[in-house]
């Protein structure tokens, strides 16, 4: 059942071992002797989706359905609330699917702590109908809706889909009916330039690359099923650096992009911008400190991950986000041969 598959993908996603590579590491940002920057005065604040945030990071799609993951929602959204960024909930088709109560509680609690004025994302796959879909926004009152891509997911998943036609079409006709944004998600495999401009195409205007070299849902799926093992493919999807390098390439005009996979701290999360990304996202670190650490323990943790954040901006000379997204960078090693 989908809400026990929820459990095991948050237990082994805990266990599993394997270390991608973001290729972050090939990214090099130029030290600013002289910054004319005051600390205290930079401006991390973005517009996102209408409201206002504070920083241009959000607490990216997890959990939500069951009574463990109910919890976990409730200390991610108060965290959320307390650093005022946006926050995804997991998929919410086990709410559509299922009539008992508690399980769309569990995903509505998070709208009920973030309050109106926060920024709540909603999230299904994409072959869901629009009337679902519709279902999904309302449930959370979403001011934006993830359709998450995940093929390699479901190829090793033995009970997961196999017939991916009509992809495209689906997604363009919720685009069309939905009247909050879409936002087409990987989940940890990135996107290339062309999957973002066959999205960007059908009108989707806000995409979230999910790269290669964090969350690795191949190694999370091998560790439910014992009867199959694919070690081999550990290493597949693009690298989130690359990634998002791809997405940015042609410049979509209002095309949003949201650069996630892999980030763990302040430095990748300015690399990501600084690659031309306009806001980052974790998942998985965040849910490391949670678990392992306590709720006081995550705050703690994301704080520092801004502290640092700001200190790559005032030593690379930027008072605001926007002057960040433009700073100057060089690539080395394999990111720069793929680029
Ligand atoms: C336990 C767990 C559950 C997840 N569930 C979902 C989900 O329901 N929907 C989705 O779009 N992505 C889901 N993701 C993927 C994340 O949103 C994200 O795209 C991916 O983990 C890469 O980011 P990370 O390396 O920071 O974890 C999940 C990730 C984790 C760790």
């Amino acid at each position: 059942m989908r809400k026990y598959r929820k459990r095991e993908h948050i237990e082994n996603y805990l266990k599993a071992t394997y270390e991608g590579d973001t290729l972050f590491e090939d990214v090099f940002l130029y030290h600013n002797s002289l910054p004319e920057v005051d600390f205290d005065s930079i401006d991390t604040e973005v517009e996102f989706l209408g409201k206002k945030i504070s920083y241009p990071f959000m607490i990216n799609a997890m959990t939500g359905g069951n009574e463990y993951s109910n919890s976990i929602n409730t200390d991610l959204a108060k965290i959320a609330k307390e650093l005022n960024v946006p926050i995804a909930v997991g998929s919410e088709i086990i709410a559509l699917e299922d009539e008992d109560p508690s399980i769309a509680c569990g995903f509505k609690i998070v709208r009920e702590i973030m309050g109106e004025e926060g920024v709540v994302i909603g999230n299904v796959n994409a072959f869901v109908s629009v009337e679902d879909a519709k279902r999904a926004v309302d449930l959370i009152n979403a001011d934006a809706f993830q359709i998450h891509l995940n093929p390699a997911q479901e190829l090793i998943m033995q009970e997961g889909d196999r017939d991916f036609t009509g992809v495209l079409k689906n997604i363009e006709k919720i685009v069309k009916e939905l009247d909050v944004p879409v936002i087409a998600k990987e989940v940890g495999f990135g996107m290339s330039e062309k999957a973002v401009e066959q999205l960007y195409e059908i009108g989707v205007r806000y995409v979230d690359i999910s790269g290669h070299g964090g969350t690795n849902f191949i190694e999370v799926e091998d560790l439910r099923n014992p009867d199959i093992v694919v070690t081999e493919l550990y290493p597949w999807g693009i690298p989130t650096a690359l990634s998002i390098i791809e997405a940015t390439r042609a410049e979509h005009e209002g095309l949003f992009v949201i650069g996630s996979g892999g980030i763990k701290n302040g430095l990748e999360l300015a690399k990501a911008l600084a690659l031309g990304a306009d806001m980052g996202a974790m998942s998985g670190e965040i849910l490391n400190y949670l678990v392992h650490g306590g709720y006081q323990n995550c705050v703690i943790f994301l704080e520092r991950t801004i502290h640092v954040f700001k200190m790559v901006m005032a030593m690379t000379g930027c008072k605001n986000i926007e002057e960040l997204r433009n700073v100057s960078y060089k690539l080395t090693g394999k990111l720069k041969d793929l680029v």
